[in-house]
């Protein structure tokens, strides 16, 4: 068997990549930009089975073997991987991330980057982080940006060659933290996947498309002078406009839980009533990110376990890019 294992990062997008161009290839509609998360990562072997002896590809995932309807987008990525080595050998695929699923912290980003770089490596493929960033895209947007460490921003491209992300910084230049306020582990009912496809329903979009560009910038502005008082602006906004945009597709995808705002809520009261520099990010799903300097972490992680409607807090600072291990799960 050639057999690879790699550990890749999650990421937590400071500008999201919501709604696609080009649905086969996920091509986004605009580019984005993400800190890779050193402390929530996932961990996969690849071993593919050159003699034949498995039918159908089999998928471990945190310990429970996957049904065959639930491995479908495993397998579907695998094909990928088949389809560039020129092979039809099915794989034994062994995954685990090291953070609680439905933590909101994206599995699928640290997931299927670790999948493309364990599974190439097992092929013999030697690719380069642009040409793996452009493979795990095809399965989901924000692995592209998980395959490099610190500080990363995905060019949209209009291609399946350049819509490839690309490193800003690495993950020394800014110890910034990403505190995750879990107000509810219950799971999606709407996959980021099939959200993406309904983001042009919205009569908002075109909104935030127009306004995206500019706000990409100032993240750029505020990465390079390491300024938390210009990032965390712009990041709350650009959450804002992402969720109005979902909240305003038919039909409508509405997140948030009580929970989530009472958070927002108290972000804002913490930084207008006591001047703590800390903002506020959320992806598809209803817990909270909150982002600071590393200095003001414990006061934040304090505050929150404190709230009510806070049921655990999962911190991270930036990590670096994939490593390929030389320990198997398999
Ligand atoms: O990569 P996907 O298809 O899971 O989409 C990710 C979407 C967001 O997490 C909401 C935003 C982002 O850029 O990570």
């Amino acid at each position: 068997m050639s057999i690879a294992t790699a550990r890749v990062g999650s990421n937590i997008a400071f500008i999201k990549y919501w709604g696609v161009a080009d649905a086969t290839l996920n091509i986004p509609l605009s580019n984005s930009i993400s800190m890779t998360l050193a402390d929530a990562h996932t961990t996969t072997t690849v071993a593919w089975d050159e003699i034949g002896a498995l039918e159908n590809d089999a998928f471990v995932l945190d310990g429970v073997a996957q049904s065959p309807a639930r491995s479908q987008r495993l397998t579907r990525h695998l094909d990928i991987l088949r389809g560039l080595a020129g092979v039809t050998w099915r794989a034994r695929v062994t995954s685990e991330n090291n953070f609680p699923t439905a933590s909101g912290i994206a599995s699928s980003a640290s997931g299927f980057a670790a999948l493309t770089v364990a599974g190439c490596a097992a092929l013999g493929l030697e690719l380069d982080a642009t040409r793996l960033s452009a493979i795990a895209r095809r399965s989901s947007g924000s692995a592209s940006r998980s395959l490099f460490g610190g500080f990363v921003e995905w060019a949209q491209g209009s291609s399946d060659a350049d819509s490839v992300a690309f490193p800003l910084y690495g993950p020394e230049h800014w110890d910034l933290r990403d505190l995750v306020a879990v107000v509810s582990g219950a799971e999606k009912k709407l996959s980021s996947a099939d959200g993406h496809l309904l983001a042009k329903s919205s009569p908002l979009l075109d909104g935030r498309i127009a306004h995206v560009n500019g706000w990409l910038a100032e993240t750029r502005r505020a990465l390079a002078e390491r300024d938390i008082q210009r990032l965390g602006p712009v990041i709350e906004l650009d959450a804002l406009a992402m969720h109005s945009v979902m909240m305003t597709s038919s039909p409508s995808l509405l997140y948030w839980q009580p929970g989530t705002l009472d958070v927002l809520q108290a972000v804002r009261r913490w930084r207008e009533e006591e001047g703590l520099a800390v903002y506020f990010t959320i992806d598809a799903g209803p817990n909270v990110h909150l982002i600071c300097a590393a200095e003001s972490a414990p006061e934040v992680e304090t505050r929150l376990a404190a709230l009510r409607s806070v049921e655990r807090v999962i911190v991270s600072g930036p990590g670096r890019g994939p490593q390929l291990l030389d320990e198997h799960l398999i």
